[in-house]
């Protein structure tokens, strides 16, 4: 197996899922764990005696820092191959005697160059072509090398991106090779796992059966409240905890009027029709206004809106008797982004992880938590839910409300829902729906002038995000063809009240997060 160091990198589950996907077996380990194994010279034994490789992940930390995460330089003397990734390699040039420097902070993608020749083409760098394209995200550089090291590819800010010591096996990435948008960053894991590491490969099969009946194991005889929003995530969850436990599932739906306004014919059909369920919908609109009344911090409104549905749902389970488990659609891309890692910054609160109460009654089941977005689909799809469920583009817990920058009033809960719908209708109409990750307007809390009937106004600016993505960790802005962009634009200034104008946002995450709170 290959075994990850995980150093607080937003995707460092991610370096596992790649190779996960790749069939190769892999195991995480927090470098406190490991420095205490090394120290006590048990080595990895006895719960990983069969580590072929180890991949120090990124980040957030500055090798510099008071407290940052080390590893002893024990782990250098095993003779197993070594990656470091971002701060990994940083790490291991600061341990190894290189020297690291805070330099041009760069985030996002970057064209990597490597050389060329025959001195190269045993590296883990050795791919099809010299030039593309990397997702970086770093301040920090490696300005000198350690002793071995060579350099094999540069980016036009970073000399030392790509580096390579042949003779220990040990290689280093300034960049994410896991990032979906990293060009050949699958092929670099792969070269790493098969050719360095000898690697066997043994391919992941995604079982809804094996899920089932985790679940029915882990709830008995006992009843689940569901939490369900009509999204991916937690109709599949749902929906495979209704094969495991029947009747004894009871799908709540908050309509908090913060959701598209169809979802409560969706979730009616999903859980009346697909599976004959006891289905309850909370209309708690007004509650939920009223809750975000004032609120304009980005955080506050998704703890606000976390308690409230948790208010809701234990008030709910109180109602049904035999209830010991709340449901949850979490997926893995929530818990890391609500600091899921030990070591991660925490981005955001998703309001399904990080806005929960420490004394909740209700234990949490969350069969989900441990997959990606395309995993849970494809459980979806082989559960037997319809395309059009499983394809449907994602949508916040929280709803519109981190789509309204600043307060949420019941006006601009209008204006968002309509400019909404048009950027969706647009998009349907263009065929560009599918194609796309996610799409949806911002009301932005920016005003600008605008002339409207001969009258000037003062009125808000729309924002509109479309994006490509396909495992939530990185995304690029989706290159929609300006006629689409126009008709978005042009509906929506005319046909949503109070608005002087639409903007596209062309940030790629990292850095910028999809949606704007
Ligand atoms: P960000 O903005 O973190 O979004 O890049 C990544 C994905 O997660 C969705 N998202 C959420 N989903 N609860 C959820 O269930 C939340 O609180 C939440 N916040 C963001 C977002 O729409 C995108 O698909």
């Amino acid at each position: 197996m290959i075994l990850i160091v995980d150093f607080g990198s937003q995707t460092a589950h991610l370096i596992g899922r790649r190779l996960r996907q790749l069939g190769v077996e892999v195991s995480y380990v927090y470098p406190e764990k490991i420095n205490k194994q090394l120290r006590d010279g048990k080595g990895f034994t006895p719960h990983i005696p069969m580590v072929r490789g180890i991949i120090f992940s990124g980040g957030p930390a500055s090798v510099y820092e008071k407290g940052a995460p080390t590893v002893t330089k024990k782990i250098f003397e095993l003779g197993i191959p070594i990656l470091g990734i971002c701060y990994g390699w940083q790490l291991m040039a600061h341990l190894l005697g290189g020297e690291v420097k805070n330099t041009t902070k760069e985030y996002g993608p970057q064209t990597l160059r490597l050389r060329s020749g025959q001195a190269f083409n045993k590296s883990i760098f050795s791919l099809p072509e010299d030039e593309f394209s990397v997702i970086v995200s770093h301040g920090d550089s490696v300005t000198k090398l350690p002793s071995g090291f060579q350099v094999i590819g540069s980016t036009t800010t970073v000399p030392l991106a790509a580096v390579v010591n042949e003779k220990e096996n040990f290689y280093g990435a300034l960049f994410h090779p896991e990032a979906d948008h990293t060009e050949y960053g699958m092929e670099i894991l792969k070269n790493f796992a098969i050719n360095v590491c000898q690697e066997t490969l043994n391919p992941l099969v995604l079982d809804p059966n094996a899920i089932i009946g985790e679940i029915r194991r882990a709830v008995g005889d006992k009843n689940v409240i569901y939490a369900v929003s009509g999204g991916v995530d937690s109709t599949v969850a749902a929906f495979l905890t209704g094969k495991a436990i029947g009747k004894s599932l009871i799908p709540v739906y908050v309509d908090s009027g913060l959701m598209r306004p169809e979802t409560d014919q969706r979730v009616k059909y999903i859980f009346t029709k697909l599976i004959d369920a006891n289905l309850v919908i909370v209309d708690a609109r007004k509650r939920f206004l009223k809750a975000l009344k004032g609120i304009t911090d980005p955080e506050l409104k998704r703890k606000a809106i976390g308690k409230l549905y948790i208010d809701i749902f234990e008030e709910e389970a109180k109602k049904h008797k035999g209830v010991a488990f709340l449901g949850q659609g979490t997926i893995y891309s929530d818990v890391i982004e609500s600091k899921g890692s030990k070591l991660a910054s925490r981005i955001k609160s998703h309001h399904n992880v990080g806005g929960l109460p420490k004394e909740l009654k209700l234990q949490l089941l969350e069969p989900l938590r441990n997959f990606y977005k395309d995993e849970v689909r494809q459980l979806g799809r082989l559960a037997g839910l319809p395309e059009d469920i499983v394809a449907q583009q994602p949508f916040p817990g929280p709803g519109f409300a981190v789509r309204i920058r600043g307060e949420v009033t019941e006006e601009r809960l209008k204006q968002v829902i309509q400019a909404d719908a048009i950027v969706l209708e647009e998009l349907k109409k263009a065929e560009l729906y599918e194609k796309v990750f996610q799409s949806f307007a911002i009301m932005t809390a920016a005003y600008s002038t605008a002339v409207k009937g001969d009258s000037r106004v003062f009125a808000e600016v729309v924002g509109v995000r479309i994006i490509e993505s396909h495992d939530i960790m990185t995304a690029r802005w989706a290159h929609v063809p300006y006629d689409v962009l126009a008709s978005i634009s042009s509906r929506i200034v005319n046909e949503v009240p109070n608005v002087s104008r639409v903007v596209y946002d062309i940030t790629t995450k990292p850095p910028a997060t999809m949606e704007w709170e």
